[in-house]
């Protein structure tokens, strides 16, 4: 075993830990001084044997080979230190076991230091379905920062909810800020379309922008980014059929791309079963394109079907998506939320947490909540928002996001 695998192959306690990997100068430090991380040694657990006790995914077991407590940082490569730092924390911010309060559409917005999300539209604990619309609403992290008290420690802010006129029905997706406002996708309910709002983050105030493909109503728009050509990019899937709130689909699952300035709408491609959460990379030459197409809510889970994060390239002339490529299969149930750190590294929301890809698409890390996450936010350097239905988690990390702002 060399110096490396032995090292490697240590669970961190609340000991100082110093080594070097292959780049001799390039020391990577693990004090874990709150001890939440864990360093996983895959050698040593690629052979399970003849009577090896396998994972079954159905009954949602996850991996957790060293059976750490969560939530944790797990790490399979050293890359992930990068991300997490030497004294990474992770805790609940804000927790209700009753209510699946904090689903997905996570947004930070710097000025007032809040992060906008919404609850589950349809979905278990979602307190929503065809005759209840979901709710949005907002934390303060200045008021996490307050309650913590300068050492990362669990705390429960207030959940503030927004009154937000009738055109808003279940909220799933958003971006921003896009020229001061959030972008908010809407999968709307019964008979009332689905639609892609703006919001004012300080006043509420609400404008549609598009809820119709010439005239036909979307499926249930799921989730949003905007290229830095300006144009909008989002996906449709029949989640809210999936989950009795919408119609029987009428259209292809696809992925749109939106002219704000002209009004101006196109497919701009169609080969993903259930497109859902979308990023671009740095550079907005490429973009990730989660498949949960394993999943069908009511309708029930098929593992042979996807549960991957497709890359493409994204056309700089047309827009339209080319050259689609496996990025990644998730081990754990479905990717949803899809983002992009200050490193090109690629984040994805799943079962077990949020899983983290370095850009040749290799797992580097997880930070482990033992439980589903279908979306995450960056607040600036450092600050990661993960939010996990009846929970809300902070992770205080070195990793700051690429920037989602555009004017
Ligand atoms: C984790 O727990 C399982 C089941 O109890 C056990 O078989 C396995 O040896 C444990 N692994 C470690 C690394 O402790
Ligand atoms: C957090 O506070 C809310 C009330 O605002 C409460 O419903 C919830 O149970 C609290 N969570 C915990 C873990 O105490
Ligand atoms: C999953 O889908 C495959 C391909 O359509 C089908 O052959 C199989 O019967 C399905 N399995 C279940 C459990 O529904």
């Amino acid at each position: 075993m060399s110096s490396r695998s032995v090292l490697f192959s240590v669970v961190v306690g609340s000991l100082a830990l110093l080594y070097a990997f292959n780049r001799p100068r390039q020391e990577r430090i693990v004090h874990d001084k709150y001890g939440q991380v864990t360093l996983v040694n895959q050698l040593e657990f690629n052979v399970m044997g003849t009577d090896g006790n396998f994972r079954d995914t159905l009954g949602r077991q996850l991996y957790n080979p060293t059976n750490s407590t969560t939530p944790f940082f797990q790490v399979f490569d050293e890359e992930f230190l990068d991300v997490i730092g030497p004294n990474p924390s992770l805790n609940a911010i804000r927790s209700d076991p009753s209510f699946a309060f904090a689903h997905e559409a996570p947004v930070w917005v710097p000025d007032t230091d809040e992060i906008f999300y919404c609850s589950n539209a349809g979905g278990e604990l979602g307190r929503s379905n065809i005759d209840y619309n979901n709710q949005v609403a907002k934390i303060s992290l200045k008021e996490v920062a307050l309650a913590m008290g300068g050492s990362p420690v669990d705390v429960n802010v207030t959940h503030y909810k927004i009154d937000l006129p009738e055109s808003i029905q279940m909220t799933n997706g958003a971006t921003g800020l896009y020229k001061g406002q959030i972008i908010l996708m809407n999968e709307g309910r019964g008979h009332r379309p689905a639609n892609l709002a703006l919001m004012d983050p300080h006043s509420y105030q609400v404008s549609v922008l598009l809820d119709n493909f010439y005239g036909r109503q979307f499926n249930s728009l799921n989730d949003v980014k905007v290229h830095s050509s300006g144009q909008i990019f989002f996906t449709d899937v029949p989640y809210g059929y999936y989950q009795d709130f919408k119609p029987e689909p009428q259209l292809p699952n696809h992925i749109y791309s939106f002219d704000p300035r002209t009004g101006a709408i196109r497919v701009v491609a169609d080969q993903l079963n259930k497109p859902n959460g979308l990023a671009f990379s740095k550079d907005y030459k490429f973009i990730y394109i989660s498949d949960s197409g394993s999943l069908s809510a009511h309708f029930g889970q098929n593992l042979t079907y996807p549960a991957t994060i497709q890359q493409y390239n994204v056309d700089p002339k047309t827009m339209a998506l080319t050259n689609k490529r496996v990025f990644a299969y998730v081990d754990a149930g479905v990717p949803d939320g899809v983002g992009v750190d200050e490193f090109g590294n690629v984040y994805g929301a799943c079962s077990d947490g949020v899983q983290v890809w370095n850009p040749s698409g290799k797992l580097i890390g997880k930070f482990f909540l033992g439980t589903t996450s279908a979306n995450f936010a960056f607040a600036g350097k450092g600050r990661l928002v993960i939010l996990a239905g009846t929970k809300i988690y902070l992770a205080q990390i070195a990793a700051g996001g690429m920037s989602l702002m555009h004017n």
